[in-house]
């Protein structure tokens, strides 16, 4: 029998890790299956992506080690786009740092930043991410519930001394997964000030920046006055830019902090293939017109849907950002009971909020992944599990 370090029994049951496996068994026995569980839309990626990819993959240099400088002109565009959208001007080579998509920044910088006896705070429902990363660092997770009794913000005064005392790490997620909230700068000021007053670094996870609607703008934490100090933010193209299978993101902070997640690092990866930080840099370089294209598709799935589960007897709150909707569920329907029938009966993908936390049950969690239609579809038939449970 083979034996697991303890940290494998620190780590919860990845809730996506089984879908894809269901989802197959299904398909196989002839049901017609609407995948709206991850946040992974249908749309192509840009075609300049495509094309600078294709000429870099010519390019034998390209097929060598990146390390972790990777790319220069990767780090020079990921900068530029900071500076143009939001206003943050940062060092691309000591203060910006390529990443093989967001979540494996996100779950290393736990590795440079907790240990044992630490605390990281990790706000729930929220990407497993956090939880997992802090494990695996063999340090403590505190949970702080996100409800709408704080529209889902993490209030830090409410966090007990003795936890902040040992805190050395703070999950942030806004435009939120999965509740879809969204922070106003004016939070941020507060975040970053509690952080610097106690010596916490913030990792603001911040893949969906850019899916925002009705003329909301998500800030980046690094806006605020000081954050540098204690913020390191983490950006995606998964989203975006519909790249999610590329595995493109870059993290960006204080240079001191930013090395301490490339040393760690250079025990892991070797870097992501040049060819795609190539594509990446084109694609931040054309980013504003390519994210206006996709947010006006995701506006318009988004207005088909929700009241299409209005119709359905689904109350749902009209998402300010995010490819989410987060769905209050009646009083008593389980939500992962809801989940396996909603896959069984009616052959729909969700997420159970019991998924992404205890405090996530009550909800579930759709992606606006797929055509309207199939969406409108999606939303009938998941109408008819609510009227049978
Ligand atoms: C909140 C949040 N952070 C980070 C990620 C990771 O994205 P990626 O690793 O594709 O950049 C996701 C993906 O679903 C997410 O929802």
């Amino acid at each position: 029998m083979a034996r697991f370090a303890r940290r494998l029994d620190a780590l919860p049951s990845y809730p996506m890790a089984e879908i894809p496996a269901l989802k197959r068994a299904l398909i196989a026995r002839g049901v017609d299956v609407i995948d709206l569980g991850a946040g992974d839309a249908d749309f192509a990626p840009p075609q300049i992506a495509v094309e600078t990819l294709a000429a870099a993959a010519r390019e034998p240099a390209m097929s060598r080690y990146g390390f972790q400088l990777g790319l220069p002109a990767y780090r020079e565009a990921a900068a530029r786009y900071l500076e143009r959208r939001f206003r943050v001007r940062v060092d691309p080579i000591k203060e910006l740092h390529p990443l093989l998509g967001s979540k494996e920044g996100i779950a290393h910088l736990a590795m440079a930043v907790v240990g044992t006896g630490d605390v990281a705070i990790v706000p729930e429902p929220g990407y497993p991410v956090y939880q997992g990363g802090t494990a695996l660092a063999d340090a403590e997770s505190y949970i702080y519930p996100l409800t709408p009794r704080t529209d889902f913000l993490v209030e830090l005064d409410e966090v007990p001394a003795d936890v902040i005392r040992r805190t050395r790490l703070l999950y942030l997620n806004y435009p939120n997964n999965p509740t879809t909230a969204v922070a106003e700068r004016s939070y941020l000021e507060r975040v970053v000030a509690f952080c610097r007053r106690h010596s916490i670094i913030v990792a603001y996870d911040n893949p969906y920046c850019e899916i925002t609607y009705d003329g909301f703008v998500a800030p980046s934490i690094l806006e605020v006055e000081g954050a540098r100090d204690v913020a390191v933010e983490f950006h995606s193209l998964s989203k975006s830019f519909c790249m999610t299978g590329w595995r493109l993101g870059f993290a960006v902070g204080k240079a001191e902090n930013i090395a301490a997640l490339g040393r760690v690092k250079n025990y892991v990866d070797t870097g992501s293939f040049l060819a795609v930080q190539a594509a990446g840099a084109a694609v931040l370089d054309q980013a504003e017109p390519l994210v206006a294209g996709y947010v006006k598709q995701f506006q318009a799935r988004r207005d088909a849907v929700v009241p299409a589960l209005a119709a359905q007897g689904f109350e749902t709150p009209t998402p300010r950002a995010t490819m989410y909707l987060w769905i209050p569920l009646p009083e008593g329907v389980s939500s992962g009971g809801f989940q396996r029938r909603a896959l069984e009966e009616a052959g729909v993908v969700t997420l159970a909020g019991s998924n992404f936390g205890a405090s996530g049950e009550g909800f579930f969690r759709i992606a606006l992944t797929v055509g309207t239609p199939r969406l409108v579809e999606a939303c009938d038939r998941l109408g008819r599990v609510l009227a049978a449970v």
